[in-house]
Parts: structure tokens; sequence; C-alpha cells
């Protein structure tokens, strides 16, 4: 068994298990929007941020394996910070996805009018508008379902930098995908459907 201080509070958990997962068996709630029970996680999002005593920077708690001793904060001001940051920045990216806002909104921002956006996302919004109409913020999920559970390989990254996107091979219909629909099951913000890929 390992010792953990989560918000103050002495905690006994198992050994092998995530902070994300040791601080949810004690109601503790962190957010996430790339976290997902079926899939090893990959710490895309960034939105399940939390503090860890004597660390300089932020850690992502789905993909952070407990160990002794460890104290860790979940929602310091700082924690709060840098959700807030992090949610901002895929606002910029993703500004008309609902399940985007919505979080954004439980995490405190004015989704009008986000502070951040005067630093990143005028040029985002404004400049690089064009590579940006999605929804996809590029959490890997579907890319992970569909090759680690289903095995069909049936997706991928393309691209690289902010034109990066997910797609199919040579972005033609896959004849791997088998149309189970798992892709669009684990999607966060319901970016991707089934007639896209199959
Ligand atoms: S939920 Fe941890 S990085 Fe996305």
């Amino acid at each position: 068994m390992i010792n953990l201080t989560i918000d103050e509070k002495e905690y006994e958990f198992e050994d092998g298990m995530t902070i994300y997962e040791a601080a949810k068996s004690r109601d503790i709630p962190i957010p996430t929007l790339c976290h997902n029970d079926m899939i090893k996680p990959y710490g895309a999002c960034r939105i399940c941020l939390v503090e860890e005593k004597g660390k300089p920077t932020l850690i992502p708690s789905c993909s952070t394996p407990i160990s002794p001793n460890m104290i860790i904060s979940t929602n310091s001001d700082r924690v709060k910070r840098g959700r807030k940051f992090v949610i901002e920045l895929l606002l910029s990216r993703c500004p008309e996805s609902e399940e985007i806002k919505n979080l954004a909104k439980d995490l405190g921002v004015d989704t009008e009018n986000a502070e951040s956006l005067d630093l990143v996302g005028t040029y985002l919004l404004k400049e690089a508008k064009p590579a940006f109409e999605t929804k996809c913020v590029l959490c890997g999920l579907c890319v992970r379902v569909c090759a680690e559970i289903t095995e069909r390989h049936a997706l991928g990254f393309s691209k690289r930098g902010i034109i990066r996107k997910i797609k199919t091979p040579f972005e033609k219909y896959a004849t791997t995908c088998i149309g189970c629909g798992s892709c669009a099951y684990v999607c966060p913000t319901n970016t991707i459907t089934i007639e896209e890929v199959s």
C-alpha cells in the first residue's frame, strides 16, 4: 500500500494506481477530456493537471503513477490557473465545441471573453482560423481505441503543427474499419462520426 496526501488529507492506496484513479476512488473530482478507463492514459489534453509538492511544474494526474508520500493538490490556485490556461487554448482551437465551452464554464472561464484569447487566441482565432475550424482537440482517443482495443488501425494522425488532423490512411475510406463505432463512442467532443471513416 502507498500513503498519499491529497488536498491535505492522508489516504492509503494500492500500488499501481495513477493520481487520477486514486483521487476518483475517493470521490475527489479532477476534470478530464482525454481519459478513458478502457485505454492506457496518454496525457494528451492536460486538463487533469494537479500540483505535486516540490515539483516545479503541474503534472497530468491521469498518466502519473502514485508514489509514496506524494503530497497532491487538486484544487489549488496554481492548478486552477493551469487548467484555465489549457482550456482557453482548447477553446481557441475549438470555439464551436459545446463540450469545450461547457468544460470551460465549469473551470471558471468566461467563454465570451476568455482572458488568454488576447495572448494566443488573437492569432489562433483570426490569423489561423481556417486550420482551426474543428471540434477535434487531437486527444487521439479515437486513434488509440482503434489501434489498441479493436486492433484495426483505421485512424491515425496526419500532418504536423497547427494543421495536424486525425484521418484515415491516405484520407480515403478505411478498408480496415469494421464500423464498430468505438472511435465515435470515445470522442470527448462528438467530432468523429462513423460515416466519416467507414
Ligand atoms: S485527462 Fe489527463 S491529460 Fe487528458
